[in-house]
């Protein structure tokens, strides 16, 4: 049942079964009537549900993730439990209050949270290739659930209302260059920025990954600054380290992205879990 591919019916020719909600037939919105007889509308049933599908939809969940949650998130060892109790604390500093008026008041950390190297991948590069491999399996940072837990983050705070961005970095770098390129007096740039400035949270996978170019790093700084003035939390993680990190993004932007984090910077590493499930 697609609709948007068709010309636009006017509402009172469709069919009850074709709206997704029969009750409010769409609108959201119910009418009744008060003892004296006045009409008054109030929100349907539907729209908590369709709000939050919404939220879902502009998140941007990535395919791999569909199942990512905080129970298939297996806790073996110290380091996953470590990251796992790290995740579950950065969730609780969010709450939602119920008002006297009937409203609900977002409460959100100002701070970040980063899941990011002991020895990042930058750093790696530089080592004579000898050395490489040694210190790459005694610090790997790859594969050990740094996406998986945000995301089942994000979808947490989905639920319970907040609306999370979820960005990739090497393709959403991509896409604000290529914006930034367009014809268009910066339309689609500052969409793409409004929306990354805007989230109540944004979730920043693999930050520091696409290749440094100086456009990138004005973009970094643009985004980190702009939700840093605004004491809106970024959630991120990296395989670079404090320092690696810095030389990716910008040290303008590091510095306000870490220092952001309070107790909620964790240095991570352990066994790849994609290695662990083919051998
Ligand atoms: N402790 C775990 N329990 C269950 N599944 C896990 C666990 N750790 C990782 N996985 C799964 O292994 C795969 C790799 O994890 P994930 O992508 O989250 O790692 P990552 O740390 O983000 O790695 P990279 O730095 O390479 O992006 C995913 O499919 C994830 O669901
Ligand atoms: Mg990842
Ligand atoms: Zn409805």
């Amino acid at each position: 049942m697609n609709k948007s591919s068709e010309k636009p019916k006017q509402p009172e020719k469709l069919g009850v079964d074709e709206y997704e909600c029969p009750i409010c037939k769409d609108t959201e919105l119910v009418l009744k009537r008060d003892e004296q007889g006045y009409e008054i509308a109030s929100f349907c049933e539907c729209r908590e549900r369709k709000a939050w599908k919404r939220r879902f939809k502009q998140a941007l969940i990535p395919d791999e993730f569909i199942h990512a949650n905080f129970e298939n998130y297996k806790r073996l060892n110290p380091f996953q439990q470590t990251m796992y109790q790290m995740t579950v604390d950065y969730l609780n500093e969010f709450s939602v209050l119920k008002q006297e008026d009937g409203t609900k008041k977002k409460i959100i950390p100002n701070k970040n949270f980063g899941l990011i190297a002991v020895f990042g991948e930058q750093r790696l590069k530089e080592l004579p290739i000898g050395e490489r491999s040694i210190v790459k399996q005694q610090h790997n940072n790859f594969g050990i659930g740094k996406t998986h837990l945000q995301i089942a983050l994000a979808k947490r705070l989905i639920k319970d209302g907040f609306n999370v961005l979820i960005v990739s970095d090497v393709t959403f770098m991509d896409e604000l260059i290529q914006a930034k390129m367009m014809n268009d007096e910066g339309e689609t740039l500052n969409r793409l920025l409004h929306s990354a400035i805007h989230a109540d949270v944004l979730v920043w996978d693999d930050i520091g990954k696409a290749k440094w170019s100086e456009a990138k790093e004005a973009l970094y700084y643009q985004i980190i600054n702009e939700r840093y003035r605004k004491q809106k939390p970024i959630v991120f993680n990296s395989n670079e380290d404090r320092g690696t990190l810095s030389e990716k993004i910008g040290y303008a932007a590091a510095s306000r992205l870490i220092g952001q984090c309070g107790p909620y910077l964790l240095e991570v590493e352990g066994e790849d879990f994609r290695l662990q499930k083919s051998g």
